[in-house]
């Protein structure tokens, strides 16, 4: 008889699923994965690709992209050996957890927050010590330092501006989430760039214990590109990279990133245009009858409304797509769309006011 193949797994796997984006990823109006609505110009992408022809393609990478990082270490003016690049944020999440969990490891999630932390630290068997956010879907600071403290954990991950609800926490009191545990924390900056709070950047090298994690894939518009960064401390960072995939980043996107940063006004004008279309959807949103918008820090909005899956068909049938984000705690009957390009977020606002 031969074994059960489930029992030749590992046995986290029945708690977890496949990550899928409901609705999949095309759309003629895309906004469900907080992407930048702005591709590169065209002009830029010649550039780039005239350099990555000349690369030798049979060659491994380096170990690590190390042209990037130090451009990237140069532009935000921290030392070189405090960060370090991977394919995404996703591929340094992976890294990091491992690093830092394993069964008897204690994490702290504040809940609702975006699902792959407590994918992750579910495979690598670690305790899951959930925080609710506020039921208006701030995050509870207090809360969050004395649950650190009364259950000992030992890893926080904290994503401020947080996905999916699109608050954040104010920077003193990461300040002294981070100050006053003994646990790593790991700020997760993916939304940094549309916040109005400071990011934690300034204390690495300040507060041993903080890793910030950043990604390429929404103010940079690189999603495609699989770019992310992790900064910390040199001595943490040494630890934390040891179960870093080698040769993960490829020449393209090294090259990608090289470029993007000398010609960062790109980025600039783009997060200018999309925070002031923000504003403007949240205002027409919020005369919209029936319909409950909450106030974002991020490139993206919430609404609820009182049938989301009915409103999710309903828009989609319409070609915009947008996430149903209900099935989070406290964020019952709540949809997400990111911001974009003007006449996309004009349809979504006269579909919503037509439901
Ligand atoms: C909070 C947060 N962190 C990390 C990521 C992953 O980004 P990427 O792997 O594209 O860098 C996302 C993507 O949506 C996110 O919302």
């Amino acid at each position: 008889m031969k074994r059960d193949i489930r029992d030749l797994l590992n046995p986290a796997l029945q708690r977890i699923e496949v990550y899928k984006v409901e609705g999949g990823q095309e759309a003629e109006i895309k906004l469900n994965q907080n992407e930048s609505p702005f591709d590169l110009p065209l002009w830029l992408k010649e550039t780039i690709l005239d350099e990555f022809r000349r690369e030798p393609w049979n060659r491994y990478p380096d170990i690590l992209p190390f042209r990037a990082m130090d451009a990237y270490a140069d532009f935000l003016g921290i030392p070189r050996d405090c960060v370090i690049m991977s394919n995404g944020s996703n591929e340094m999440l992976y890294t990091i957890f491992m690093a830092c969990l394993g069964p008897g490891k204690k994490i702290l999630i504040p809940e609702p927050s975006f699902s792959l932390y407590e994918k992750i630290a579910l495979l690598l068997q670690a305790e899951v010590v959930r925080v609710p956010m506020h039921p208006g879907l701030d995050f509870d600071a207090a809360a969050i330092i004395e649950t650190a403290r009364s259950r000992q954990v030992d890893f926080i991950v904290l994503s401020t501006p947080n996905n999916p609800t699109g608050k954040s926490l104010a920077y003193d009191d990461v300040c002294r989430i981070v100050s006053e545990s003994d646990a790593i924390v790991l700020v997760d900056e993916a939304y940094i760039e549309f916040s109005r709070e400071k990011s934690m950047l300034g204390l690495i090298g300040v507060l041993p214990n903080l890793v910030v994690l950043r990604t390429m894939s929404k103010a940079l518009a690189l999603a495609g590109m699989r770019i992310g960064f992790a900064i910390a401390d040199p001595h943490l960072l040494g630890e934390l990279a040891k179960p870093k995939i080698p040769f993960s980043s490829s020449r393209l996107a090294e090259i990608t990133l090289q470029h993007v940063l000398k010609n960062y006004y790109l980025v600039t004008d783009a997060v200018a245009y999309i925070l002031g279309e923000r504003d403007r959807l949240y205002s027409e949103l919020d005369g919209i009858p029936g319909l409950e918008v909450f106030a974002s820090d991020t490139n993206f909005l919430i609404i609820r409304v009182d049938d989301a899956a009915a409103v999710f068909r309903a828009l989609s049938g319409s070609g915009i797509l947008v996430r149903n984000v209900s099935g989070y705690s406290l964020m019952k009957n709540c949809l997400r769309f990111n911001v974009g390009l003007r006449d996309e977020n004009d349809r979504i606002l006269d579909k919503l006011r037509k439901l």
